[in-house]
């Protein structure tokens, strides 16, 4: 699964979590005895493989917890499935020897433990996301190694395979045969991961939509809006893009209840830009804000805006992502792909509409989060803040030196003093600033900075040439490396931001 999910988001989801980082050392290390779990590595990976139209491969390191917590289960569910028909087998590498390093990362291993399914010889590769004890794992697998999709021969089929919270797609034939149904196999084996799948020869089995049709039609059953939608075009691609895009609630729900993160996890994979309203569920006027945004949501459907309707109690992480406070609630905020955001705090219900009527039209300015521009800066080295960045650094025609830092980053916090002393050296040049920028409570508002680590110093000479600075983090050679670059100006309060080359 692609994943553009933002961090505060996928912190939240408990199975992106359950992992040891690859980066993460430990010397502990223990054997468990093993029978029925495949032991495999470099030499014998691609032979082993070729053997199995379907097995399953868990990458691990031995110093892993979550491994060593996970290898008993898997080793339970490898001796019941051993017996399964066909037998189903697990198999094991252990990705952080350095002779299995080639085959991690071309399974792009990214923790531990990752478990892969493998279909002919490796040529259909799909990511495990079931359950980690051994039942779990059995019934997962089963399911995953069998059709992709189920038939459904009468209405008891039906609701054991239809989940009220989820998404079931099922395909109705005249016959199990033709090119229709080949291409809905097709499909469901392609997106069997995502999403579960069933096929019938009668419509009255299922518990929604009309009942008398024949097909070949595909009806994707649905825990939100207009709970089934029919689609008729049997073309693979088209019926990708149809479950695909039926699969995204007209407004994604973001609160504490587990079986809505799927949904959110889609939200942030389309393409478009994001509105995200943010209030209290349980307030008063929830209800009429629920009703309200799902009017613009339908308004604006298509427009290239999804909607998410989240709940205070569940937003903490993402207020911090974005700088908000629980004082501005209710409030919307669009976040758009190329990075910009746009806020409304303290929203009625009657202003989302023609707010992001005014968002759409490019009347709203965007939102730039910032602290607030301290009132005392005395410190040697000055505080810049995203809305002292133009006049402090791009109009203030002196020679900056900025550090961009996170405080809790231990290289920052090293060449502090560091731009203590350049600073001091330089108080007695009214046209050489030393500054530093919170990068973590604000916004950089210039494509100028290329900020992907921290820290990160660049230098604005006093006519306006922008530098990297990539020497050594030392007095002498920031000093040295400021003198080289600085435009020796007059122009020590210039009210124009002309640049004077
Ligand atoms: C693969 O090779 C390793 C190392 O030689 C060995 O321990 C393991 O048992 C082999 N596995 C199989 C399935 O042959
Ligand atoms: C089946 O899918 C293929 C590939 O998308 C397409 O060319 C073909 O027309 C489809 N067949 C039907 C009956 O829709
Ligand atoms: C949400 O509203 C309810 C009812 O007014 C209140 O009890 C609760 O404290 C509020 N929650 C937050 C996080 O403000
Ligand atoms: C960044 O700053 C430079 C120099 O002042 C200016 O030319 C440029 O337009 C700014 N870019 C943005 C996106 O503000
Ligand atoms: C940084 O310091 C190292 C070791 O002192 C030196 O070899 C290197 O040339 C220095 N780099 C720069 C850019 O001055």
């Amino acid at each position: 699964m692609a994943t553009r999910v933002p961090v505060w988001f996928s912190l939240l989801v408990v199975w992106i979590a359950v992992a040891c980082s690859v980066t993460e050392i430990s010397a502990e290390e223990t054997e468990s005895k093993q029978e029925f779990v495949l032991t495999l590595d470099h030499s014998n990976f691609s032979e082993t493989l070729s053997k199995h139209k379907f097995i399953v491969v868990e990458f691990y390191a031995p110093w892993c917890g979550h491994c060593k917590k996970l290898a008993p289960e898997y080793e339970k569910a490898a001796s019941i499935l051993s017996s399964h028909d066909p037998p189903i087998v697990l198999a094991k590498v252990d990705a952080s020897e350095e002779a299995n390093r080639d085959l991690a990362s071309q399974f792009e291993i990214e923790g531990f433990p990752t478990i892969k399914i493998l279909r002919d010889g490796g040529k259909g590769i799909q990511e495990y996301q079931g359950p980690r004890d051994a039942d779990g794992i059995v019934a997962y697998l089963k399911k995953q190694s069998g059709p992709a999709s189920a038939e459904i021969k009468s209405a008891e089929d039906a609701s054991s395979l239809i989940d009220d919270k989820k998404i079931i797609i099922v395909g109705v034939f005249p016959k199990f045969s033709g090119e229709e149904f080949e291409n809905y196999t097709a499909l469901a084996e392609k997106l069997r991961s995502d999403y579960d799948f069933g096929h019938t020869l009668d419509a009255k089995h299922l518990p929604r939509g009309e009942s008398s049709v024949s097909g070949p039609v595909v009806r994707l059953l649905k825990p939100f809006d207009e709970l089934f939608v029919d689609f008729q075009d049997f073309n693979v691609e088209a019926l990708q893009k149809f479950v695909e895009e039926s699969s995204i609630p007209l407004v994604t729900v973001y609160n504490n209840d587990p079986s809505n993160h799927p949904f959110v996890v889609k939200f942030f994979n389309t393409p478009q830009a994001k509105a995200m309203l943010f209030l209290n569920f349980s307030g008063e006027a929830a209800d009429s804000f629920k009703s309200k945004y799902h009017e613009v949501a339908e308004k604006f459907r298509g427009a290239g805006v999804g909607f998410l309707l989240g709940d205070l109690e569940a937003s903490q992480s993402a207020f911090e992502f974005f700088g908000l406070q629980e004082s501005q609630v209710p409030l919307i905020i669009v976040q758009t792909n190329d990075g910009k955001k746009y806020l409304k705090p303290n929203l009625e219900p009657d202003q989302i509409a023609s707010w992001v009527q005014d968002y759409k039209e490019g009347k709203v300015p965007p939102y730039i989060r910032s602290e607030a521009i301290p009132v005392e800066n005395n410190e040697p080295v000055k505080v810049v803040v995203a809305d002292s960045l133009n006049d402090m650094v791009f109009n203030s025609g002196k020679n900056v030196l900025l550090e961009f830092y996170a405080p809790w980053c231990g290289h920052c916090k090293k060449l502090a003093p560091i731009l203590d002393e350049v600073a001091v050296y330089y108080e007695k040049e009214a046209d050489v600033v030393i500054a530093k920028f919170d990068a973590t409570a604000n916004d950089i508002t210039n494509d100028s900075f290329d900020v992907k680590g921290f820290p990160t110093v660049y230098f604005k000479s006093a006519s306006g040439k922008i530098l990297p600075y990539e020497g050594n983090r030392t007095k002498e050679d920031i000093i040295d490396f400021i003198e080289k670059n600085k435009d020796n100006t007059v122009q020590q309060k210039s009210e124009s931001p002309k640049d004077e080359l």
